[in-house]
């Protein structure tokens, strides 16, 4: 069972941000990611369109053998909040944990929390904050553009497009002195760098994709499911959409190649009931 991969799922590139730190932490692991990269956004869907298409996700992972799940997409995590109930394996969604990391980092009890259209209008981050500590604000922004940004490799810091972009969404939080930011879609931290330039040093990012994979690691360690095979792990990925554009960003934002290691499939021939 320990050698069997971690599942993660996202709608495209965001997920890969849980990858990264999965890599760092624990590099003995086996990682099988897919990116629906032929029907993201999922931000603007439906709620149920939304649960559809994590079933299919988390059914896709399940076939590939894993031993558990991270559905590391802000989106899913807040909306298809039943999934987890559904699956034979532990599994984990992004916002508790970056609930927490947020709520310990505050120092003046100001929070931003910035998401997709649907994260943000389930409020899922502000009632899981509230939840720990009733007397912390929090200011909620949605920046749907953000995720096209980056599916579309609009990702460096200096790049106009994305200092606009990033200006126009985040004006009325820096306004409101927040000193902590939660990038509530797993999508936002790959322009953290530009997102940081414009709120400055003071305000602390607080990053939904590692902050989740710190989690699982405590999971699996939980739950006894560390390999101990003492071998360094693999990474697959699968995507929904063409194999280049999605090997093309991640590689800049992994910082390696991934050459080989990336397939394509079909998410609507995966069946649930
Ligand atoms: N990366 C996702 C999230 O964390 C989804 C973005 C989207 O597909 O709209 O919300």
């Amino acid at each position: 069972m320990s050698e069997q991969a971690i599942g993660v799922f996202d709608s495209g590139l965001g997920g890969l941000t849980a990858v990264k730190e999965l890599t760092k932490v624990l590099p003995g692991e086996n990682i099988v990611y897919f990116g629906d990269t032929a029907r993201v956004p999922y931000g603007n869907r439906s709620s149920k369109t939304i649960r559809r298409y994590a079933r299919q996700d988390a059914e896709f992972l399940l076939s590939k053998g894993v031993k558990l799940i991270i559905a590391a997409c802000g989106t899913v995590s807040s909306v298809a909040t039943e999934l987890s109930e559904t699956l034979p394996v532990p599994f984990t969604g992004v916002v508790k944990p970056t609930a927490e990391a947020a709520r310990l980092s505050t120092h003046n009890g100001k929070i931003g929390i910035i998401g997709t259209s649907a994260t943000v209008s389930s409020g899922s981050y502000k009632k899981a904050i509230l939840s720990m500590d009733d007397r912390l604000t929090v200011f909620q922004q949605d920046c749907p553009l953000f995720v096209s940004l980056v599916e579309n490799g609009f990702i460096r810091a200096d790049d106009a497009i994305v200092q606009l972009v990033v200006q126009r969404y985040l004006a009325p939080l820096k306004e409101a002195g927040i000193d902590t930011l939660i990038l509530g879609c797993t999508h936002f931290p790959i322009i953290a760098e530009a997102i940081s330039a414009y709120l400055g040093d003071r305000v602390q990012l607080i990053d939904s994709g590692s902050e989740t994979a710190l989690f699982a690691a405590s999971l699996l360690k939980k739950h006894g499911l560390l390999n101990q095979s003492g071998t360094i792990g693999s990474c697959s990925y699968y995507v929904s959409d063409t194999v280049d554009s999605f090997r093309k960003t991640a590689e800049i934002f992994l910082g390696r190649s991934v050459e080989g290691e990336v397939s394509h499939i079909n998410i609507e021939q995966v069946a649930v009931q």
